[in-house]
């Protein structure tokens, strides 16, 4: 365990966070809300634990709530630090090594992104199948060790996402499956580069979530990810994405992600 996880488990300890928990979910823009629902919930502050980000993005709390939902013990980020924001692909590695170190083994990322399919309007809900690291960083630079070398291979666990497509049934919440590009940010990518994407074999665009999930399975957690589409990639059909319309549609859009985070903590693997 590193000295800030260390650190901050026993902040959670003294503040009554005493069992283990074995699911962590974070929560990208505008999607923060799903933790309010949390029952029993314990909230810490991000600035409270040592090495947690203090987010300067809007559209994001900066809490670390551990509660109930749909049944099950949870630990939820409400929000998250970006590459962008100091230039730092690291920005979320004593989050995940703390959560690890709560008994934390399945972790769910969820996000805000730009869809490049002209059928997956804003608001559609993609379950990752693989991604495309198109920043040229990666989290585990300067990591002396042979664990560095991880194999993406299944990256994005294949029976959480059999789970996650199960629950969208039983939720009656429509899911699809994609490949998600991840540029740094935070400018928006220009029309040219949402085509090149395309021509790649993306289907969403975003700025987050890949640097997490390379470090937690370099931790050997088990990966799921959700993206809300807010926007058409820029250029197409005249789009142009902006801060504002990803905040106010992943706001729209968080009643379908709840109810599909909630049946999928009612799923298991088997069935
Ligand atoms: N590009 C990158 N990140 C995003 C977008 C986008 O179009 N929409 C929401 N996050």
């Amino acid at each position: 365990m590193t000295e800030p996880a260390e650190a901050a488990l026993h902040i959670l300890r003294a503040r009554g966070v005493l069992a283990p928990v074995a699911t962590a979910i974070i929560l990208g823009t505008g999607l923060g809300p799903l933790a309010d629902e949390a029952l029993n919930a314990i909230a810490i502050p991000f600035a409270d634990l040592p090495g947690f980000p203090r987010s300067g993005v809007s559209g994001h709390a900066g809490r670390l709530v551990i509660g109930d939902v749909a049944g099950a013990r949870v630990a939820l980020c409400q929000g998250r630090a970006h590459y962008y924001e100091r230039g730092d692909a690291r920005a979320m590695a004593a989050p995940l090594d703390t959560l690890k170190a709560l008994g934390v083994t399945t972790l769910l990322l969820t996000n805000a992104c730009g869809g490049l399919r002209e059928d997956w309007p804003p608001g559609s809900l993609v379950a990752l199948s693989d991604h495309i690291n198109y920043s040229g960083m990666d989290p585990l630079i300067g990591v002396a060790a042979d664990t560095r070398f991880v194999s993406m291979t299944n990256a994005y666990d294949p029976a959480l996402r059999a789970r996650l497509s199960r629950a969208a049934r039983s939720a009656g919440v429509p899911l699809k499956e994609g490949v998600y590009m991840w540029f740094s940010g935070p400018s928006f990518e220009t029309p040219a580069e949402i085509r090149m994407a395309r021509i790649l074999g993306a289907d969403l665009v975003g700025m987050s979530t890949v640097p997490e999930v390379i470090l937690a399975r370099h931790l050997g957690l088990r990966v799921a990810a959700i993206s809300m589409i807010t926007n058409f990639g820029a250029g197409m059909g005249g789009s142009s994405p902006s801060h504002g319309e990803t905040k106010e549609v992943a706001a729209r859009g968080g009643a379908a992600l709840k109810a599909l985070v909630r049946a999928f903590l009612k799923t298991t693997d088997e069935a």
